[in-house]
């Protein structure tokens, strides 16, 4: 049996990889650069839409928290997420990969402690007030959209 805790933190390795990488890159190595993070915004983009519209709404229903909780926070945080990345876009179009460090180091911060809040507070807790059946069916959705 897979858990929603298993399949988003699968997720969230796969993606914090992938930045790994691109950080990694040198100077000379933009294209590359401009590949990675493309899956990578995509990838995470993906990710945030499960969140948003299938896995959250399932606690908030389930809880009744919605506009304070939770959620709230991790939906706020969603959005500087999606700003950081436009910058790291921009800098990459503009410049080179040795060029966004410090939107690089903006989106691990913040990445960071969000992942960390989804994978010991609100995936568990979703994982709690579902059974298998919706589990299943959330996993089965996901895995349907995913590359
Ligand atoms: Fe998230
Ligand atoms: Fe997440």
């Amino acid at each position: 049996m897979t858990t929603i805790l298993e399949f988003m933190s699968v997720d969230h390795d796969r993606l914090d990889n992938i930045f790994s990488e691109l950080l990694a890159l040198g100077a000379g190595d933009g294209e590359r650069a401009q590949a990675l993070f493309g899956d990578f915004r995509s990838g995470l983009e993906r990710h945030i839409v499960w969140e948003e519209d299938l896995l959250f709404p399932i606690f908030e229903r389930a809880t009744g928290m919605r506009d304070a909780g939770p959620t709230a926070v991790m939906r706020m945080e969603h959005r500087q997420i999606r700003e950081i990345l436009e910058q790291i876009d921009q800098t990459l179009r503009a410049e080179n990969p040795t060029a966004i460090g410090q939107p690089a180091n903006a989106l691990l911060e913040v990445l960071g402690s969000h992942n960390q809040k989804e994978e010991h507070i609100l995936y568990p807790a979703i994982d709690n007030v579902t059974d298998e059946q919706e589990r299943q069916q959330a996993i089965d959705q996901m895995s349907e959209t995913a590359s």
